[in-house]
């Protein structure tokens, strides 16, 4: 063979490659909706970054006519690139090629780049669309699929690893990104279960439709499975990218400190009456966030899961900062099982990142009754008090308003470690809510008075005078200062340029034992 003719069988099975599954297979996935895999890596990465591996990896199986079915790159995109200039890792299944589904090799392919790059410190991203185990291959496809899982695991924690649910992800194809750090999905399109609507149906009778059983605004707002969703798939890769800017490229690593035009002075002057006067009305704690943060760009995730809780990324003085914040505005910002298993989940992402924690606290306690009881709240809210208290990256708290209880304990207080703990002059840091204080130590003498309900006023204005402000706790050392709401940006940029250097460590352990 002349070398011209070497070049051209490269040539060709090159192309092999890039045709995937076949025109007709490639304009099914466009009418619906749907990019390939090339298409989606060409628009998450920085333009002619992408570097590929193994595009002519072929899988080796023979059974089911399999052995007429082989397509260079069996199914799915892998290698590196970069975003904003930074290395990332990426695999991107291919649909059109037996359905994104997962053969021995396919996972070969997968495991090279997530082994890449745990070894060279740099994010993961898997862009899912997989049908799960190549079914006609059987326990070499499921031996692929143990083998990914165990390299997610050896990895949480090592470098960030992302995954977009971009089409129908069935069995196998969901459990690994049940355990990457964040799984942004795309309406109508994109879909996560371990068995779809015909298992269901044959096994427990149920009908149920693709949306019901494992769409996005399920799993965004149900299970808490999906961290963001999305209207389209540009909108996904964009937001990818936008995650990927707040995050160091792996756990030894800073996150980058961005150049920042927003003053870090700068006064909100309105955030002094904004807190209301009746400690029963709603405020919107999300505006507080947007206030404090540069330019008001806040990423929150698991926006619809929980929203008794907000998290996300802003920065601060262009430093990422992982928010936590109890949100009066819904269920008056009580702690329940989601709320906390949520928040939780997200500290020890940022402490296992090196991003530092800034909680917002206005908090009436734990949820009580048989409901949340039933749901384990003892051994969920444990879980966030477990996050709290282990993480070591600096930590800031600001109580805007209720800190009662456990829960006052649990959202990062001074006795869980926290650094820097402020409290607005409206704080009310007690046992317990006034009212709920009273029924208790003055229940007789309530019985016993001729206006009970004047009584029990009195009584209430009384502990409220006593207990519900921040002075008690400032006066032990709990709080560090009672701040004045509009100069807030400025005292948590002070902080966190002042904990920058922050080095902290927990007991040698094998690992703790966090209550799941
Ligand atoms: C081999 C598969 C496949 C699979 C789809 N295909 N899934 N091939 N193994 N798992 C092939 C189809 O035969 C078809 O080939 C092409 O991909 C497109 O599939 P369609 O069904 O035409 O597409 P669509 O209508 O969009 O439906 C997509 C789907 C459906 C919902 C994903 O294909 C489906 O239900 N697949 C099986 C899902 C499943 O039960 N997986 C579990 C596997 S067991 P042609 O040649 O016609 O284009 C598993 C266990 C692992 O994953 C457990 C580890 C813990």
């Amino acid at each position: 063979m002349s070398s011209l003719e070497k070049a051209d069988k490269l040539r060709n099975l090159r192309e092999q490659a890039y045709a995937g599954g076949g025109e007709v297979r490639i304009e099914k996935q466009h009418a619906q909706g749907k990019l390939t895999a090339r298409e989606r890596i060409n628009l998450l990465l920085d333009e002619e970054s992408f570097e590929e591996f193994d595009m002519l990896v072929m899988h080796r199986s023979t059974s089911f006519g399999l052995d007429k079915k082989k397509v260079p790159g069996d199914g799915v995109v892998t290698g590196y690139g970069t975003i904003d200039g930074r290395l990332v890792y990426i695999f991107a299944h291919d649909f059109t090629v037996l359905g994104g589904s997962l053969s021995e090799t396919f996972a070969e392919k997968i495991i090279k780049v997530m082994d890449m790059a745990a070894t060279n410190g740099a994010p993961l991203i898997g862009l899912n669309d997989s049908g799960g185990a190549r079914i006609q291959e059987g326990i070499e496809s499921l031996a692929g699929y143990g083998d990914i899982f165990l390299k997610n695991v050896l990895y949480s924690g090592v470098v960030p690893q992302i995954s977009a649910i971009l089409g129908p992800c069935a069995g196998g194809a969901v459990y690994s990104p049940a355990i990457t750090d964040f799984t942004i999905m795309v309406k109508n399109t994109s879909y996560m279960f371990v068995t779809g609507p015909n298992v269901v149906k044959a096994v427990t009778g149920e009908d149920v439709t693709k949306e019901q059983l494992g769409g996005p605004a399920i799993h965004a707002k149900r299970s808490g499975v999906c961290s963001l969703v999305c209207e389209d798939e540009q909108e996904a890769l964009g937001l990818i990218r936008k995650l990927v800017s707040y995050m160091p490229q792996n756990n030894m690593e800073d996150p980058l400190v961005m150049s920042c035009t927003d003053p870090p002075d700068r006064m909100e002057m309105w955030l002094d009456e904004y807190v209301p006067d009746n400690p029963n009305k709603p405020y919107e704690m999300r505006t507080i966030i947007e206030a404090v943060v540069d330019d008001e760009e806040f990423l929150e995730i698991h926006q619809m899961f929980a929203p008794n809780i907000i998290i996300g990324f802003a920065r601060m003085k262009g430093r990422s900062v992982g928010m936590i914040a109890n949100q009066p505005s819904y269920l008056a910002g009580v702690l329940d099982n989601d709320a906390s298993v949520k928040a939780a989940r997200f500290i020890r992402f940022c402490d296992s990142f090196n991003i530092p924690l800034v909680t917002f606290v206005d908090v009436p306690g734990f949820m009580p009754g048989t409901v949340q009881e039933y749901g384990g709240i003892i051994r969920n809210g444990a879980k966030l008090l477990f996050a709290y208290a282990e993480a070591t990256v600096p930590k800031i708290t600001i109580i805007t308003r209720k800190a009662y209880g456990g829960a006052y304990d649990v959202m990062s207080s001074k006795h869980i470690r926290t650094d820097i703990n402020y409290a607005w002059p409206t704080a009310e840091i007690a046992v317990m809510g006034p009212g709920g204080a009273v029924e208790i130590i003055f229940r007789h003498e309530i019985m016993e008075a001729e206006d009970k309900v004047a009584r029990k006023k009195e009584l209430i204005e009384q502990y409220r005078e006593k207990f519900a402000n921040p002075y008690d706790a400032a006066s032990r050392g709990y709080i560090d200062d009672v701040i004045i709401p509009s100069n807030t940006r400025f005292r948590i940029i002070k902080a966190l340029e002042m904990l920058a250097g922050k080095r902290q460590s927990i007991p040698p352990k094998k690992h703790g034992n966090i209550p799941l």
